[in-house]
């Protein structure tokens, strides 16, 4: 592997309806990074999806299908490592050690299991509840320095931050004792950040815009058309105030606030930006030109998408190819870390990775 200053880790999950808040807070962000001086990892999070109920007869459809998402927006996979979570053994593997490091009351503070657990939390899987271990697996096998996510992976990044700094601290004589610096994992920076952190509801501008809302006009898929695009922004909701003529005069207006938010993440300029063209200006307007630009910027990436999807064969092979590179960095941290923990292992130990 070359050598980079900075290691990119990041995952999506292939839990079909892929939208609007993937694209803007996650997935184009994840383009911009292949611009600095980094090894970027993109991983379809399959080990994550299947904490919640996935029927066999969709996923693997589903993988191709945020796969296809990478690429149509722009990941070169020559450049930056895409591939699917369960070829890489190391993900589980390390997860496991994790477990062992973790703390439950760490866990049971995790608010993302409360809300997807709900009423019934007796009925949830023990991954539900263990998801943000595999989590912190996923971006320290890599022993990854940053990590771009929307904002609803905020707590998740922080307990990774807490894992790695206890295996630190309660591993330190051992790891000193093989010849690593102070500190073997790093203490991830998480980049959270633009207008589209945290894209809302276009029915609810309260409620983040999310692949299971039940109402489909609720989120901008990835692959709706542009007829579907132009007819979901016309039906947002909206208050009855025009456009105020910079952001402070947002607070309070929730679904103003996001539909200025997305335009001005679509439009790579800030909020300010965009009103500077728009105060003043009724929704009718501004919404006319929000469908131009989403129709604009969205209608290749779905059609690009589609058109991967149609060779299954070819995504497969940049998922096997990634893998195979991706196994290539973890595998050496895995082995140091079973000898840091003490563990007996095929080969010689190693003094350093
Ligand atoms: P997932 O699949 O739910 O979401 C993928 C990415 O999309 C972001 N996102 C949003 N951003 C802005 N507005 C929204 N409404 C919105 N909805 C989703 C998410 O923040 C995320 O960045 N746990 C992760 C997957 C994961 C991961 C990782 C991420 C597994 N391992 C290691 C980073 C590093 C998740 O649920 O993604």
């Amino acid at each position: 592997m070359a050598a980079f200053n900075e290691l990119v880790f990041s995952g999506v999950q292939p839990t079909g309806n892929l939208h609007l808040g993937n694209y803007l807070g996650a997935i184009k962000r994840f383009v911009e990074m292949q611009a600095r001086d980094a090894q970027c990892l993109y991983c379809v999070v399959d080990l994550h999806a299947i904490t919640l109920w996935q029927d066999p007869a969709e996923l693997k459809g589903q993988i191709r299908e945020v796969t296809a998402a990478f690429l149509a927006a722009g990941i070169d996979p020559a450049r930056s490592i895409v591939f699917n979570q369960s070829q890489v053994p190391q993900h589980a593997e390390l997860a496991w050690i994790f477990n062992c490091v973790a703390r439950l009351g760490w866990l049971n503070r995790m608010t993302q299991f409360k809300d997807k657990a709900g009423k019934d939390r007796e009925n949830a899987s023990v991954g539900l509840y263990a998801y943000p271990v595999l989590m912190a697996a996923d971006i320290l096998a890599y022993r990854a320095t940053h990590v771009p996510v929307g904002e609803d992976q905020k707590q998740h990044l922080e307990l990774t931050r807490d894992i790695a700094g206890k295996f630190n601290n309660d591993f330190s004589g051992s790891i000193a004792a093989h010849g690593h610096g102070e500190d073997f994992f790093p203490i991830t920076e998480p980049l959270i950040g633009g207008p589209a952190a945290r894209v809302m509801s276009l029915r609810d501008g309260t409620k983040k815009m999310s692949k299971s809302d039940p109402s489909d006009n609720s989120r901008i898929n990835l692959t709706d058309d542009a007829d579907a695009i132009a007819q979901k922004v016309r039906k947002a909701k909206t208050d009855p105030e025009p456009l105020p003529s910079e952001a402070a005069g947002l607070s309070g207006r929730p679904e103003a606030d996001n539909l200025v938010g997305i335009f001005a993440a679509l439009k790579d300029a800030t909020r300010d930006e965009v009103l500077s063209d728009y105060g003043g200006a009724q929704f009718s307007v501004f919404k006319g030109a929000l469908v131009e630009l989403a129709v604009e910027k969205l209608a290749p990436l779905g059609a690009e998408m589609k058109r991967l999807i149609a060779d299954p064969a070819h995504i497969d092979a940049v998922l096997a190819d990634g893998a195979a590179r991706a196994e290539a960095i973890a595998a050496p941290t895995l082995d140091a870390v079973k000898d840091i923990v003490g563990f007996v292992r095929k080969g010689p130990s190693l003094r350093s990775v």
